[in-house]
């Protein structure tokens, strides 16, 4: 087998196979295709696409070629949820306490943030001792014993993707549905979950910014579940403006907990509750999802949630008492307001725009590695829709020192706000769900 060969199979819009799909993958990774083939293969995809079939083969090539983790020695159908991110995206820390407290194992991997998106492992270190470097051991006693773990994901999975995903990166080959597909499913699949639950963003904040596109990528990601044996559902959301009203690490620690006692913004709540309905539904633990939300929001109710919260937390080695006293994370000494200059309606909220404001702020990074400041970020006051009169505050950045920073990030804020005369049209939260069974829109 030549990798030219398969290069020129896909450039003329053949079917590959499993084999050869497996050769390309597999040689990458040693070092015996360079990067100039595999750049050009990318190229060949994007324009020619790819079968169901074929996308699953290339997922798992790149789920193999790392650790793989067996979680079979957990009881229960073990669940996980990945978000295609977002701005203010919290939902894990909701999400998983809340299906753990309805009976779902929770095994889950997490990334740090980048950009204008946070990431969950970066939001669970601004809890005092909280540790995401769990050995595998620990991680699936923990999942054994109190039904929930989150740990910060190993350099060594599906690690064929991480060096696609840098080529992709410097060779315009990013948006093509099968690529990013595989490239997720890689990742959800080397984790050993049985259950995947997508959280597939669009809009102006999102990654797919039509709803077309986000279908797309969903009905993508659910095939390639259904043929690797693990069942899979995506919820499509609104993106339009940032989830919930805080941005920002500690402060979205924060408004996870608001949300866990039955306190929380009610677009973070009704996501959270789909999305863990979702993994009770594959889970096992209700036969629909209109069973499963009332049986969740019981769950939030009673406090159940708020406990496995607790106890995630203090299993990871971080301070507990932060679900109690949540003014013991940590908070930042200063607070900006931005205002709005005219009277009128909130038209627009360019969330993008706003996570950009959190990551000047110090809370993300503009390059990988770099160190965030867990305090900082910005509190929505107003969110799409709102009526304001000039001078009325919009938002409120969260900021740690005095420094040009505060002028960039204010900036970023004001123009993320859109104020017009006339109220907004809003769409809904949830536009769609894909499952097995196919799109249902509005669902
Ligand atoms: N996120 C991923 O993990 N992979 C992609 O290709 C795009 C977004």
């Amino acid at each position: 087998m030549r990798a030219v060969d398969i290069i020129r199979k896909k450039r003329d819009g053949g079917v590959l196979t499993a084999a050869e799909i497996a050769f390309l993958i597999d040689g990458y990774c040693r070092g015996d295709i360079p990067d100039y083939q595999m750049s050009a293969f990318a190229m060949a995809v994007l324009f020619r696409g790819m079968t169901a079939e074929e996308t699953a083969e290339l997922t798992l090539a790149m789920a193999r070629s790392g650790t793989q983790l067996d979680l079979s020695g957990i009881p229960g159908i073990k669940a996980d949820k990945h978000s295609t991110g977002g701005v203010g995206d919290k939902t894990t820390l909701i999400v998983a306490p809340l299906a753990a407290a309805a009976g779902v194992p929770v095994a889950k991997m997490s990334g740090r943030g980048l950009g204008h998106t946070g990431g969950t492992i970066d939001k669970l270190e601004s809890i005092p001792g909280f540790r995401t470097e769990l050995a595998p051991e620990a991680f699936f006693r923990q999942v054994r014993e109190i039904g929930l773990a989150v740990a910060g994901q190993s350099g060594d999975l599906a690690p064929a993707d991480k060096k696609l995903y840098a080529l992709r990166d410097v060779t315009a080959t990013v948006d093509s549905i099968p690529l990013i597909a595989s490239s997720v499913m890689s990742k959800k699949i080397a984790s050993g979950a049985d259950a995947i639950v997508l959280d597939v963003k669009t809009g102006a904040g999102a990654f797919m910014k039509t709803l077309e596109d986000a279908e797309r990528l969903a009905e993508a990601m659910v095939a390639i579940g259904r043929l690797a044996g693990r069942r899979t559902a995506a919820v499509i959301s609104d993106m339009d403006q940032p989830l919930g009203r805080a941005i920002g690490n500690a402060l979205e620690v924060k408004e996870a907990i608001a949300a866990l006692r039955g306190e929380g913004p009610e677009d973070l709540t009704k996501l959270c509750l789909t999305l863990a309905a979702h993994m009770a539904v594959l889970g096992g633990k209700a036969a629909a999802v209109d069973e499963a939300v009332p049986l969740l929001e019981g769950k939030l109710k009673s406090g159940e949630a708020l406990e496995k919260f607790r106890a995630f937390v203090a299993a990871q080695g971080g301070d507990a008492a932060v679900v109690d006293d949540p003014d013991l994370l940590p908070a930042a000494p200063r607070r900006i307001a931005v205002k709005a200059e005219r009277a009128g309606f909130v038209r627009r909220i360019d969330a993008e725009k706003l996570g950009l404001a959190a990551m000047v702020l110090g809370a993300g990074r503009a390059v990988k590695d770099a160190p965030i400041d867990h305090s900082v970020g910005v509190v929505l006051v107003r969110k799409l829709g709102d009526r304001v009169e000039a001078g009325d505050v919009l938002a409120e950045l969260h900021a740690a020192r005095e420094d040009r920073a505060d002028a960039e990030a204010t900036r970023l804020a004001a123009e993320a706000f859109e104020i017009g005369g006339e109220p907004p049209a809003l769409r809904p939260l949830i536009l769609s769900v894909v499952t097995e069974d196919g799109i249902r829109r509005g669902a």
